[in-house]
């Protein structure tokens, strides 16, 4: 079993636009799939960066990061930003995004996102050359057109899941299964 077999073991993973700022002011923007929630209260979530990429080193740097997770009407963007760039240019205006300010940190979030979590550093972890880097979500900011009757809509939103490579999946059906 080589590494695609793994990837599809466990998939859709979801898929996360983690954006950044550097120390010196430039934003950047990347999609990451090895992410998800860690904890559920507090909120926390975990990104695996194979290597230290820009948006682990901002996130070290500056203590903000802001998660987007992809959905269908941006997904060509979304993916399109793993355009790597030099450190210090800007991928949001590479792929077409927009940056939108962030209520309670630096770190811009997606314009074009219908969800923005800002989350702050909290604590990384160095595990065979790959880096878990961990932050407490403080502030969640959603559209209203990603509502309905006050909560949030996934079968509108169709969240995007990574399963490996060039292949995805579009989350616009929602099971529902009686519980005791
Ligand atoms: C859908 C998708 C998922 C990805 N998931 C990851 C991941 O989980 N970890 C990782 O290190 N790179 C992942 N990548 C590759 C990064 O996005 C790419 O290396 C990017 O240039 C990193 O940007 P940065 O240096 O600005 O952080 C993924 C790429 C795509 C298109």
């Amino acid at each position: 079993m080589d590494n695609t077999d793994y990837y599809k073991t466990i998939a859709p993973r979801p898929t996360l636009c983690v954006s950044t700022t550097s120390k010196e002011g430039s934003s950047n923007i990347a999609p990451y799939s090895f992410a998800t929630p860690l904890m559920m209260d507090p909120p926390i979530i975990g990104i695996v960066a194979g290597g230290e990429k820009d948006t682990l080193l901002n996130a070290r740097e500056t203590g903000d990061f802001v998660v987007a997770p992809l959905t269908s009407d941006w997904i060509n963007e979304g993916v399109r930003s793993e355009v790597e760039l030099p450190r210090g240019e800007s991928e949001f205006e590479e792929v077409g995004l927009t940056e939108s300010e962030s209520q309670k940190i630096a770190a811009p979030g997606v314009k074009e996102a219908p969800i923005n979590l800002e989350c702050k550093y909290r604590d990384e972890f160095r595990i065979a050359g790959n880096f878990l880097l961990v932050g407490d979500v403080v502030h969640i900011t959603v559209k209203k057109g990603a509502l309905k009757k006050g909560r949030i809509n996934l079968e509108e939103l169709g969240t995007v899941g990574h399963v490996c490579g060039e292949e995805f999946c579009v989350a616009n059906e929602v099971a529902r299964i009686e519980r005791d």
